[in-house]
């Protein structure tokens, strides 16, 4: 593909992945890369990092230069306050779009936001993700920009579900509440050939897409559970967990975040969003502006994530020795990436 590309969050999951299909489709890629970051970059060579940081315009201008397309990765998804994450997922969307409209060459935006912006009321996080789409419609100018809204994304290397599938995976299933809710769920490799089938196709529609990977109304618990059992070729057995414990625990830990300085994942915020009993999705308007549709399904990208087999095959007095097995070995292996 010949388009040169600028990139934020490509030492990130999302990101990470997006960057490695960008260069092995020919792409000119430039990359902010924050100083600190510089050990993670994800791939060798063919990239140009760019050092800087979405609160400094100047490294932004030097991003964006030359650039026919400009795809935002970067955001914030842990913080201790409002604050922590605006900074990231409004202040640098608007520096990030300014930079982009003072441009003279016409230049496309995307903009990777999350199906929580649907939900803004739950927590800080979903609230700043809203917002930084609206700063980008408001700063956008003539830019082609384009919002992406995926569900939860899963994959090798993610870090927020990954400890509770690797849970499942060793056959233990926490339930948190009711497990009365539906959610859909996206293959990161998926999200980025969207992002790549927008680049191709995706011109001038302006708009804001929801994106999952496929199966109609979402998933259930109990449905991820059985896939989950159904690759390990063993059963899953639940583990209640009371809401009101998972909340007591998110208002320590924000508490404990707030005096050390370390930034959050389990929060209230992040319980209402978990609690929240519909996070389904429709991908109807980037598959009819862009051909594009997802290829990977819940167990296929479960087996990639986790290193599981299909559950065949196997015998009945070995089977979750042997899945701990596996799984140790992508944990291993996981491990290796995340240090290098
Ligand atoms: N993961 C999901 O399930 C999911 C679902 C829907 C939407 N999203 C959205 O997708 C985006 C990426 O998520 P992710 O899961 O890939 O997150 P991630 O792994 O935490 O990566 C975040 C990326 O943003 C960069 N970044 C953060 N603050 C920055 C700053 N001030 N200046 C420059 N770069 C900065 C990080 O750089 P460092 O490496 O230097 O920290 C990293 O590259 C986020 O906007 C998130 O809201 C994620």
């Amino acid at each position: 593909m010949e388009a040169t590309i600028a990139i934020t969050g490509a030492t990130g999951f999302i990101g990470g992945t997006l960057i490695r299909q960008l260069a092995s489709a020919g792409c000119q890629v430039q990359a902010l890369i924050r100083p600190a970051s510089m050990h993670k970059q994800p791939i060798n060579g063919g990239v140009n990092w760019i050092r800087g940081d979405l609160a400094d315009g100047d490294s932004l201008q030097r991003l964006v230069h030359g650039a026919d397309t400009i795809v935002h990765c970067a955001g914030a998804v842990r913080g201790a306050s409002r604050q922590d994450f605006n900074r990231v997922n409004v202040d640098g969307v608007a520096r990030l779009a300014q930079a982009a409209a003072k441009l003279k060459q016409p230049v496309r935006f995307l903009l990777m936001s999350s199906l929580a912006a649907r939900e803004p009321q739950l927590s800080a996080y979903a609230a700043s993700k809203q917002q930084g789409e609206r700063m980008l419609m408001e700063t956008a100018g003539k830019l082609d920009w384009a919002v992406f809204r995926p569900t939860a994304v899963y994959g090798p290397g993610e870090r927020e579900m990954m400890p509770v599938l690797r849970l499942m995976a060793r056959g233990v299933a926490p339930l948190i509440g009711s497990g009365n809710r539906r959610f859909s769920l996206l293959y990161a490799e998926d999200l980025a050939d969207a992002v790549m089938q927008w680049l191709e196709r995706g011109r001038d529609h302006k708009l804001t897409y929801e994106l999952h990977d496929g199966h109609p109304a979402g998933y259930s618990w109990q449905e991820l559970v059985e896939t989950v059992a159904r690759l390990r070729g063993g059963g899953v057995t639940p583990l209640k967990v009371p809401l009101v414990l998972v909340k007591l625990a998110a208002v320590m830990n924000l508490a404990a975040a707030r005096a050390l300085g370390y930034a959050p994942m389990l929060t209230p915020g992040k319980v209402r969003e978990i609690s929240h009993p519909d996070w389904t999705a429709d991908n109807t308007a980037l598959s009819q502006h862009t051909g594009w549709s997802p290829k990977i399904d819940l167990a296929e990208g479960l087996r990639r994530t986790l290193g599981l087999g299909d559950g065949r095959g196997q015998r009945t007095d070995d089977r979750g020795q042997r899945a701990d097995d596996r799984l140790q070995a992508t944990e291993d292996k996981g491990q290796k990436t995340e240090n290098r």
